[in-house]
């Protein structure tokens, strides 16, 4: 098991990764100070799945357990959700200090630990992510969120979970579709971080998708110590945290003019790629280093085109995303593989030209 520790003084909490830690729950729960009563918080699906036989392992080791239930996908990620499951927890008693787990991938994350952040003005929340996005990413940093109107992440809290369970084991279910997401996110962290892991990342791409348990363990470990790192020095988003924003400028904008239908990943995969290309254009990313993070994102199963989508959408849908200031687009750019930085020197034009290059 590797433990990492995100110090944010009197919100500072460890995150603990590896294989087989479900079965350890209890233990690694009483080591973290937690006694007593506690609610789990999944869909119906991973309950059966791992949900029960966490609930057994424990109710054997002296825990009492409330489980509510939520159903799959992204549309429960709303205020009715969560005032659904305020009376639900107020019908199982829970108190102040009764923690909440969040089992499950990010809408678990985000939805239970919103209801967590604001329940009795707030009682502690366990995440356990399941999916690899959510053990790199969503998991990490304190952010909870729901959506409102057509806008994702409207309402939410900054609010640090106490202790983050990563069961490594639990990923070895994940469909295929929903690794090679969390895998952008992977490819991404290494990009701006570290070159290092970069090359730990190509030559190790098979063994992670036959979800090596080793490998696995190394990949989400590295990769949560590296947002968590960026997590330490700037807890509440205030700048530095933007850098975790490589390939999401053009990504976001991809994602929202495909409707939603593009998963998050895919089109943080073709933002990379422009990002990198504009890195190239802008005379600070070499051609070895845009051809080698082309050909990890293509060898992962991810897109590196984004064929069938309007460069004028997305370029629109750009500007009316917050991160153009007066006809600047904020960018994050990549100097090497492993070296980012945070520019908002990219004109609309050169974007518009990468994107339209793209094409042919
Ligand atoms: N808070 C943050 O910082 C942050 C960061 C990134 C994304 N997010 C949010 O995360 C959400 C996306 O999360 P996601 O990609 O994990 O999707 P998800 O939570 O919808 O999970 C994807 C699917 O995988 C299933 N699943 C989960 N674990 C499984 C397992 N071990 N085996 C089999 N199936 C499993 C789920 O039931 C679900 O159907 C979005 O709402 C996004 O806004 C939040
Ligand atoms: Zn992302």
């Amino acid at each position: 098991m590797r433990k990492i520790r995100v110090a944010l003084g009197s919100n500072s909490y460890e995150i603990l990764v590896g294989p087989g830690l479900l079965g350890q729950a209890g233990r690694l729960l009483r080591e973290n100070g937690f006694a007593g009563k506690l609610v789990i918080i999944t869909h119906p699906g991973l309950n059966r799945q791992y949900g029960e036989a966490l609930c057994r392992t424990l109710t054997g080791d002296g825990f009492s357990i409330s489980t509510l239930l939520v159903p799959e996908g992204e549309a429960q990620k709303t205020l009715a959700t969560a005032g659904r499951l305020y009376q639900e927890l107020t019908d199982v008693f829970a108190e102040r200090t009764t923690p909440v787990l969040a089992l499950g991938g990010g809408v678990i994350g985000d939805l239970a630990g919103f209801v967590a952040a604001t329940y009795l003005r707030g009682v502690p929340l366990v995440q356990v992510p399941t999916t690899l996005l959510a053990q790199v990413d969503s998991s990490i940093g304190g952010k909870v969120a729901l959506d409102h109107g057509r806008i994702k992440n409207r309402i939410g809290a900054f609010y640090q979970p106490s202790l983050v369970i990563a069961d490594t084991d639990t990923l070895r279910t994940l469909p295929a579709e929903e690794l090679t997401n969390g895998l952008a996110e992977v490819i991404k962290s290494a990009a701006i971080m570290s070159h290092e892991f970069f090359s730990f990342l190509e030559e190790n791409l098979g063994r992670i998708i036959a979800r090596d348990a080793g490998v696995l363990e190394e990949v989400v470990s590295r990769t949560a110590e590296i947002k968590a790192g960026v997590v330490m020095k700037d807890e509440r988003d205030s700048g530095l945290r933007n850098i975790l924003n490589f390939g999401h400028t053009v990504g976001h904008a991809v994602e929202s003019v495909s409707g939603f239908d593009m998963p998050h990943g895919k089109a943080v995969a073709i933002g990379m790629v422009v990002a990198a290309r504009i890195s190239r254009e802008m005379g600070l990313l070499d051609k070895n280093g845009l051809d080698r993070l082309t050909g990890i994102i293509e060898k992962a199963g991810l897109p590196v085109k984004m064929p069938g989508i309007s460069t004028e959408k997305v370029m629109q849908a750009m500007k009316h995303d917050k991160k153009v200031a007066q006809d600047k687009i904020r960018f994050v750019l990549l100097e090497s593989i492993g070296n980012a930085m945070i520019t908002d020197k990219v004109t609309p034009a050169l974007v518009e030209q990468v994107l339209a290059n793209e094409k042919t």
